[in-house]
């Protein structure tokens, strides 16, 4: 079975009069895309954000008569680009599996590979982390991911615990134990990103136990219990900003913690704040965005 595919770039606080008409012409299913890369996070629990412009995807039925839809669209005072509207035949394929398409497996530092758990690893002596990102962020293509898996290469060691904050789909919290890490720690406010983390922790065989999963809210009052030789946070600046004495008690006297999520221009606000509990390296940069490490003072 073929689809059609109308593909139209507006911008956000314009799309919803757009989406009605859409469905009134038998619209299936709407997506929005970045039309412009623009980095975007969550920055709430269930919060949804778009960018200031979206291209708007949606599809119909291959027999649908979108001539009079066409027409009402190419006069539309909400897009203001008319030559950004396009109709295309799509062949059917396997939709919800077709982005797998673009994950390949991946190496990071010396010994350190990132591969699709549907794939067997190109070198099968080597660190391999197993995964399926599943609806949670960390698949290891993102610059910010990168950074940290390179930085735990180098900085975990076998008696190390470590605290993976923000742990999206345990990509690090996997890599910390595959590393040698005894015990690892992964946090996140979001519930699916804890699904993802248990889920390819099995997926890499790690022994329950290994690592333990927490929402915020559940973490103990009392921090001593869980203090880390490295903590790691790839999130973003501003909740780096909130959480940093919080992360502090969570990092052992002369232990590591490293940053990421930031883009290169947060960086020096970031080091400032966090050289109150840490003292800091210079920052990392890779394409728009850093990384941040340091030591915890005594
Ligand atoms: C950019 S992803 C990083 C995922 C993975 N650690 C990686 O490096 O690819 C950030 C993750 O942090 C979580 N997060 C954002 N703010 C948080 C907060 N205040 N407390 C805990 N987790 C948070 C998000 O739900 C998301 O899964």
């Amino acid at each position: 079975m073929a689809w059609q595919q109308l593909r139209v770039q507006v911008r956000s606080d314009q799309i919803e009069p757009l989406e009605q008409l859409l469905l009134d012409y038998g619209g299936l299913s709407i997506s929005y895309l970045d039309a412009k890369d623009q980095p975007v996070f969550q920055k709430e629990p269930g919060s949804t954000p778009l960018w200031d412009l979206v291209d708007l995807v949606c599809l119909f039925e291959q027999g649908a008569n979108l001539d009079g839809l066409l027409f009402l669209l190419r006069q539309h005072a909400a897009i203001e680009d008319k030559g950004s509207l396009t109709l295309e035949v799509l062949e059917d394929q396997a939709w919800e599996r077709s982005w797998m398409a673009d994950f390949k497996a991946m190496k990071f530092g010396e010994r350190l590979w990132v591969c699709p758990s549907w794939q067997d690893p190109p070198e099968p002596n080597a660190i391999n982390i197993m995964l399926d990102p599943g609806l949670a962020f960390g698949s290891g293509s993102h610059a910010t991911t990168s950074m940290c898996l390179q930085w735990l290469e180098k900085n975990v060691r076998d008696d190390s615990t470590v605290i993976d904050y923000g742990c999206g789909s345990g990509i690090l919290a996997i890599a910390a134990v595959l590393l040698g890490a005894p015990r690892v720690i992964a946090v996140d406010n979001d519930p699916q990103a804890i699904t993802a983390t248990i889920e390819n922790a099995k997926r890499n065989h790690i022994p329950e136990g290994v690592i333990e999963t927490y929402l915020p809210v559940q973490l103990p009052d009392d921090r001593a219990g869980l203090q880390s030789d490295i903590l790691v946070a790839n999130i973003l600046a501003e909740p780096l900003m909130q959480l940093a004495e919080d992360l502090s008690h969570l990092v052992k006297p002369r232990g590591c913690i490293a940053l990421s999520g930031l883009l290169a221009e947060q960086a020096d606000g970031l080091l400032d704040h966090y050289s109150a509990w840490f003292e800091m390296d210079e920052a990392v940069l890779r394409e728009e965005w850093a990384q941040l490490s340091g030591t915890r003072l005594n």
